[in-house]
């Protein structure tokens, strides 16, 4: 089977099994400063994993483009990439471990046709917070596993949480056990640099790890204990381009049929460079058909760092534009990605020349090329030759971000963020905004983006021209009238059409389900949105409208600051 057909396969598998197919999230999830990647089918599931009622049922499944950055150095062997997409399905307190791992062991060997003595399973050995989980070994056994094709291995590689191991996640976080699935590829020898013997999760590149079913059952207390969520839920989730892998025998996924063509029209020769070319640029088309621009910032900086790194494996800029074509088609990517490479050959000749006068090259040295041409970390080091500390460079960047606020290497892992009660109230904030935008300059008002961090929100909306002075005091007294009135916020679960057709606000560049979450504000809102939000307006406090912006032709942008966390001249 090719990778479409899989994904198919997959989908309608679990719909005969009682699934709803959900719409994948965005690749940037809106309105949420949690993180700035959809990096897991699970995340725009995490309410309903905690409780809430999804509009869609107990059984969902969908297939999710995500973007790992976490894996970025990991990219150039024969099966890690930074973007992929996620088969993910999940029971919302519905079925548990039985039906879970009968399913996707049903749908491996009789759709799949993978061979079964191919395949391994590993279950968690538990811990001093939850114990062994005989109970999946024993259902891999009652499928016909054999005991050898069943591995225990501790909470490093058999505990999944956004954030990791029990101990790195955060209180409210949610997690649990996990069982995975391996495929062996008989025809890669075990290699020895990893270790004597091989196993499921050795690195060599004999096995693959093609699924993950996550027993989403705990949430992290503040005193570090876990307390079981109100239902057991499953949260399972396949990369696409290992099932293929796996499926076509080829334990290089960038042999398969995702990759192929893409690979054939670079003309690098070396392989590991010539996988992370195909890997970068595919991530970096994703991000800009989703709207992004390489910039400094956030997830600008990081498709801007995807691009730099690729760049830079070309020897020969010809060959590079010449490799863009295969881009072609989607004419919008490949005219930013031609752009960004041409800002990127005059940044490079600049900080050569900085480099080639310097008398040491060091740390704070690449730092200050970075800050000034935007040159990253492994493009100085290929251009020097000079062997630089990492650890030591993202200090430095650290150091800097927490002054100015500006990208961060925290940020580049793709982790979770504050989610505090202040980003609440700058989610209903941003509500009162589109409305007083739409009573003081008229309904062709309309988001077309938003941004919130613990600092401020920001709005984009389309609108001619800049604001007056006069429309922006208007715009932010409406908005403080309605938080002094203390309107209640409340939420409701609607159909779709319906809640459009009453005159509810919908962001246009989501796809939304059938059934929709809506919240309403007094009669001053009504919008589609996921939340979260305060309970009543007087909550948000106050705000101040600090700066507006044009960025682009008929489209503006305003920031506002919560009046308790205000500052006079402050950056934002
Ligand atoms: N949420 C799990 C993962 O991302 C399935 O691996």
């Amino acid at each position: 089977m090719d990778s479409r057909e899989i994904a198919e396969s997959y989908l309608s598998f679990f719909k005969k099994q009682g699934h709803a197919v959900i719409p994948p999230a965005p690749l940037v999830p809106p309105d949420d400063p949690t993180t700035l990647f959809t990096s897991s089918g699970m995340q725009q599931l995490v309410p309903y994993l905690k409780g809430e009622i999804h509009p869609m049922g107990k059984r969902l499944v969908d297939a999710q483009p995500c973007f790992r950055a976490e894996d970025i150095d990991e990219v150039g062997d024969n099966r890690h990439t930074t973007f992929f997409t996620m088969l993910g399905n999940w029971s919302l307190g519905d079925y548990f471990k039985t039906e879970q791992l009968a399913w996707f062991w049903q749908w491996l060997t009789e759709e799949l046709k993978l061979p079964k003595d191919r395949l391994a399973v590993t279950v968690f050995e538990g811990n001093q917070d939850v114990k062994k989980d005989e109970t999946s070994a024993k259902i891999w056994q009652a499928l016909g596993l054999t005991k050898e094709q069943i591995w225990y291995y501790p909470a490093q590689k058999n505990w999944w949480s956004r954030s990791g191991e029990p101990e790195k996640m955060p209180a409210g976080e949610i997690g649990g056990p996990d069982s995975e699935v391996f495929f062996e590829f008989t025809q890669v020898k075990h290699d020895p640099k990893f270790g004597k013997t091989c196993h499921p999760n050795c690195d060599c590149g004999r096995w693959l790890e093609i699924g993950n079913s996550v027993f989403m059952e705990y949430e992290k207390q503040a005193d570090a204990s876990f307390k079981p969520l109100p239902k057991q839920n499953v949260d399972f989730g396949g990369g696409l381009e290992r099932l293929t892998a796996a499926s076509q025998n080829q334990p290089d996924i960038f042999q398969t049929d995702i990759f192929v063509e893409l690979i054939k029209a670079d003309p690098t020769e070396n392989l590991s460079d010539n996988r992370l070319i195909a890997d970068h640029l595919r991530a970096s088309v994703a991000m800009i058909n989703e709207g992004i621009s390489p910039g400094n910032k956030k997830q600008g900086y990081i498709l801007r760092r995807l691009i730099r790194r690729a760049a830079i494996k070309f020897n020969d800029p010809k060959n590079l534009t010449d490799f863009i074509k295969y881009f072609q088609p989607q004419t919008e990517a490949a005219a930013v990605l031609n752009d960004e490479i041409k800002k990127f050959s005059t940044s490079l000749a600049i900080g050569k020349k900085v480099l080639s006068r310097a008398k040491t090259i060091d740390e704070a040295l690449a730092f200050d090329i970075f800050q000034s041409y935007g040159l990253p970390f492994e493009v100085i080091a290929a251009v020097t030759q000079v062997k630089l500390n990492r650890a030591k460079f993202e200090a430095l960047l650290e150091q800097h971000s927490q002054k100015s606020r500006t990208a961060s290497a925290g940020m580049f892992k793709g982790g979770l963020a504050d989610q505090s009660e202040i980003t609440t109230k700058y989610h209903t904030a941003t509500h009162l905004l589109q409305a007083a935008l739409r009573q003081v300059l008229g309904i062709h008002v309309r988001q077309e983006g938003s941004n919130i961090t613990a600092d401020r929100l920001r709005f984009d909306f389309a609108h001619p021209q800049a604001l007056s002075e006069a429309e922006m005091q208007r715009v932010e007294e409406l908005m403080n009238a309605k938080i002094t009135a203390n309107l209640p916020v409340v939420k409701t679960i609607e159909a779709k059409d319906t809640a459009l057709k009453s005159g509810a606000m919908a962001f246009f560049r989501e796809n939304y389900p059938n059934k929709v979450s809506v919240y309403t504000i007094g009669d001053f809102s009504k919008e589609l949105c996921g939340g979260p939000h305060v309970g009543s307006t007087a909550a948000i406090g106050g705000v101040k409208l600090v700066k507006q912006e044009s960025i682009g032709a008929g489209k503006r942008r305003i920031y506002a600051v919560l009046k308790e966390i205000y500052q006079p001249g402050a950056e934002t």
